[in-house]
């Protein structure tokens, strides 16, 4: 187990990299501070990687909204829905909030072997719940350069620095670290939605969908990124769901931001209430937006307040275990890294968070 306490002292030692010139100052200055309150006044550098349907769009304005938070741009990747629509929903979100001056790239269009899948049935055909949106930025505003190309210039151009969240199928990331396998020693964390603990999968029997979107990334990056790694897994989402009751003050809130939510949020809330979803959401029904916990953490190191501390694989073979994601709890893979599967989060401050985002 891996308390809030502990993970204070335990982050300087989880790093491997070397401090810029700013982190330094920001190591000299703790002497004066609370450790917490210092770690909490800088400013996170947030590269962020997502498949945006509704819950991705959601994180990324719960990170625009956080007010330590310089996003430096968007990776879209295939998943929800297809990369185009990735794409335009990147913009879209971020014509929402009035940010369209983030740099938005385009990635990998498919998997690393295999078929795209999608969640359409969840998030709508168009990943953002088939609202009609006639002023839909034109894609000719995203870079020129590739999402895979932009991760790695990026963080090599801020080592130590960058917070890479990770809220869709992995292959951007992988990719990444076949080009650049120096990358994850010059990250300050990673930050994954994505896997399960308890074999409960949400797309095949035993596989959460950004896993078995592509389990042959996942399983490159959950052994290659030697890094500060915390995953918000399947069954943690579930555990931590919100109320609906939250969900409608949520919307209700008077502002653009929450009026364009509740049109793309709809197709989901309709969905959620089937009864194939009811099954699937591990323990009871209510409002779960999935990649917000891996944002919500890589904001504010103070959200988690429990987790364990294990090596984790992904399952390659298997009929039904294909991209599920496997914990060694007894050490059987040999495996030195472990990563951080949050287990319990405060989720008074997410509600807040939450809110901010749509305000
Ligand atoms: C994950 O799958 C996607 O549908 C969501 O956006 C989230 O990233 C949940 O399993
Ligand atoms: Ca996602």
């Amino acid at each position: 187990m891996f308390t809030a306490a502990l993970r204070g002292g335990l982050f300087a030692a989880d790093r491997c990299w070397f401090p810029s010139r700013r982190s330094r100052f920001f190591q000299q200055q703790s002497s004066f501070l609370p450790h917490s309150a210092t770690r909490s006044m800088m400013s996170r550098k947030l590269l962020v990687d997502v498949d945006c349907g509704v819950d991705d769009a959601q994180a990324i304005m719960l990170a625009l909204a956080a007010p330590n938070v310089e996003l430096l741009g968007v990776t879209c990747v295939h998943g929800n829905t297809s990369l185009e629509n990735v794409c335009k929903n990147t913009l879209r979100v971020l014509q929402a909030c009035s940010r369209l001056e983030i740099p938005v790239f385009k990635g990998s269009a498919k998997p690393i072997l295999g078929e795209c899948i999608d969640a359409g049935d969840f998030h709508g055909k168009d990943g953002l719940g088939d609202a009609p949106d006639p002023n839909a930025p034109v894609l000719d505003l995203l870079q020129k350069e590739g999402a895979v190309s932009a991760i790695i210039r990026i963080v090599n151009e801020n080592p130590g620095e960058v917070t890479l969240v990770a809220t869709a199928p992995l292959t951007n990331l992988a990719l990444a670290v076949k080009m650049d396998p120096s990358l994850p020693n010059k990250l300050r964390g990673l930050y994954i939605m994505g896997g399960n603990t308890e074999s409960r999968g949400n797309t095949t029997v035993c596989g959460e969908f950004n896993f078995a979107a592509d389990p042959e990334a996942a399983h490159i990056v959950l052994n290659d990124y030697q890094c500060p790694t915390y995953l918000a897994c399947w069954e943690f989402t579930c555990y931590s769901k919100l109320s609906w009751e939250f969900c409608h003050t949520w919307l209700a809130q008077d502002t653009d931001k929450a009026r364009f939510m509740a049109r793309i949020f709809q197709h989901s809330i309709n969905a959620s209430q089937s009864e194939r979803l009811q099954k699937e959401l591990v323990a009871g029904t209510g409002f779960i937006s999935c990649d917000s916990y891996a944002m919500a953490a890589a904001v504010d190191e103070s959200f988690i307040t429990e987790s364990d501390h294990y090596p984790v694989t992904v399952e390659l073979t298997g009929t039904h275990t294909r991209g599920m994601m496997v914990v060694d709890t007894v050490g059987f893979l040999k495996k030195a890294h472990k990563a951080h599967i949050m287990k319990k989060v405060d989720l008074e401050k997410f509600k807040q968070m939450m809110m901010a985002a749509l305000k």
